[in-house]
């Protein structure tokens, strides 16, 4: 039992993603969610929401769409107490989390854990979240697509090619 758990601890200390992503993160991957089918797949939803896109996440990925996860060195990287705090009021309406079960600062946690730290080596904890933000207010993904006439359908669908071309 020891012998395992000292094994993991290592497993935890040896952080080769630390210094890895910092050479592979080339883009970032603005991730939203179509809520009606992301609420079919995790329980637990609020009632009522507009069908419409929700945001999961800003995340930092390589060249060919691979995440860097988890970069994370210290408690302190990962601690985001004072940023959300000061940013609650615009994060609440631009990231909210639409599980009843998890508030919108755990969302706004995990996200950061597992995607944000990735991104300290070029920006501040606030940088992250203003740039979620900013991203979320530009883009409202529903209108886009609708221009492009992509609406949801029952028995029409539609190309991986018809969704690039309404996004380029
Ligand atoms: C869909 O979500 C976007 C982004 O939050 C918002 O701007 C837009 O008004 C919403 N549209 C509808 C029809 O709910």
């Amino acid at each position: 039992m020891k012998l395992i758990n000292l094994v993991f601890l290592l497993g935890l200390l040896w952080t080769p993603d630390s210094v890895t992503c910092q050479r592979t993160y080339n883009l970032f991957q603005f991730v939203q969610a179509w809520i009606l089918t992301f609420c079919e797949k995790y329980s637990g939803c609020f009632p009522n929401l507009a069908p419409n896109f929700t945001l999961h996440g800003l995340w930092p990925a390589t060249r060919t769409g691979n995440s860097v996860l988890n970069c994370g060195t210290s408690r302190r990287d990962y601690n985001i107490g004072h940023e959300t705090m000061a940013l609650a009021v615009p994060l609440a309406s631009a990231w909210p989390s639409i599980i009843i079960s998890r508030k919108d600062k755990q969302l706004w946690q995990c996200e950061w854990d597992k995607h944000g730290t990735c991104c300290l080596f070029r920006m501040t904890k606030m940088d992250y979240f203003l740039s979620v933000i900013r991203e979320r207010n530009k883009m409202d993904l529903l209108s886009i697509l609708s221009n492009a006439n992509i609406v949801p359908h029952s028995d029409v669908s539609y190309t991986k090619l018809d969704f690039e071309n309404a996004l380029t």
